[in-house]
């Protein structure tokens, strides 16, 4: 037996946030933007007393929809956030609750830009087992709250919105076909949260120093990115065997254009192989393999060889195999 995705919802939300409002706000450019990273707008959740839930909701709500099932039908649901709405309790709890879901367990999963992949391969190993039959992954981030709007190193990297899919078994040959996960504690080091944690709650002090906005180096980060995202992702084609020229997409997280065209070329494939939409969306962390996969749907067919590949805080990073279940036209 094998997992399928069977449908994809998503929801970025309607506020926009320009590479010349960016230019008001930190000494940055258009033209510096688009060069080093190759992103236009980022969507910002800037509703009141709203989190990561809210978008997570929406995308839920229409993957339900789409593919006429219940909420009562629901064996799990499993969100990938680094923004959840509160330390604790999950955020798939609230999720859950929001969406009517109410004959499921949940439980977030905290990996990273990699926590979408990690939860598909969570749910997929559900499916298998043959005990659960419909399992939601979300992957949901409100990075705007986690963005310091006065560090031009990372303020234009990052934006707000959840994607949603809906993982059932399936006898045919389309599904998850493999996967290879992996993490490295010691990245941590150069992309994290200095404060908010068991180790350091907040302060007044934690406050004025900024510690409770993402803290990265990005050359070390897009180093160890450029390396393992384009290694796994050519070890996946290579134990395969699938050559280029047979890969139909490649789903890479989107958190630097110039990551994402180093893998591609490590790979062999082209341009127009690739889901890109960096440039409307910005790196919105869990959410940006459903976004794709959301945007990208109705081109998809039965069969269509597809590699989703990531790499995040941590580190994690990883690649799924995976042949396209259904026609998206439909
Ligand atoms: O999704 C999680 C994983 N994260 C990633 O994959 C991110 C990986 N890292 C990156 O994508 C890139 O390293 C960044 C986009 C974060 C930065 O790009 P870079 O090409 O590595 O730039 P840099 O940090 O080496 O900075 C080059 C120059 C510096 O000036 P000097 O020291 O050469 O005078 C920076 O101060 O660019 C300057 N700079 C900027 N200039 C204009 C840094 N940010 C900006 C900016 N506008 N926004």
């Amino acid at each position: 037996m094998k997992a399928v995705i069977s449908g994809v919802g998503a929801y970025a939300p309607e506020d926009l946030l320009t590479n010349d409002e960016l230019a008001r706000m930190v000494e940055t450019n258009d033209e510096w933007i688009m060069s080093r990273i190759g992103i236009k707008t980022r969507h910002i959740l800037k509703k009141k007393g709203e989190g990561s839930s809210y978008m997570g909701e929406k995308a839920v709500k229409e993957v339900l929809e789409k593919t006429n099932t219940s909420p009562n039908e629901i064996d799990a649901l499993i969100c990938a956030t680094v923004t959840p709405d509160h330390v604790f309790p999950a955020t798939a709890n609230i999720i859950s609750d929001k969406a009517g879901i109410k004959n499921a367990f949940s439980f977030d999963i905290n990996a990273g830009c990699s926590g979408f992949l990690y939860s598909l391969e969570t749910a997929s190993k559900f499916i298998e087992s043959g005990k659960y039959h419909k399992v939601l992954v979300v992957g949901a981030d409100k990075m705007s709250s986690i963005t310091d709007y006065t560090d031009r190193a990372t303020c234009p990297i990052f934006g707000d919105a959840a994607g949603a899919v809906l993982v059932e078994p399936s006898n045919g040959e389309n599904g998850v076909i493999d996967s290879m996960l992996q993490s490295d504690g010691l990245g941590r080091m150069h992309l994290h949260q200095k404060a908010g944690g068991s180790v350091k709650p907040a302060t007044h002090e934690t406050v004025d120093a900024h510690e409770h906005y993402i803290y990265q180096e990005g050359q070390a980060v897009f180093k160890w990115a450029v390396s393992k995202m384009a290694d796994v992702s050519t070890d996946m084609m290579k134990k395969h065997g699938i050559a280029p020229e047979d890969l139909d997409w490649l789903v890479p997280h989107q958190a630097n254009m110039r990551i994402i065209e180093a893998t591609a070329k490590r790979m062999g494939i082209n341009r127009d192989q690739v889901m890109i939409n960096i440039q409307k969306y910005g790196n919105t962390t869990a959410a940006t393999l459903p976004l794709c996969l959301y945007e990208w749907e109705e081109r998809l067919k039965p069969g269509d060889n597809i590699i989703l590949a990531t790499f995040g805080a941590g580190f994690t990073w990883g690649a799924m195999y995976l042949k396209w279940a259904y026609n998206g036209k439909e």
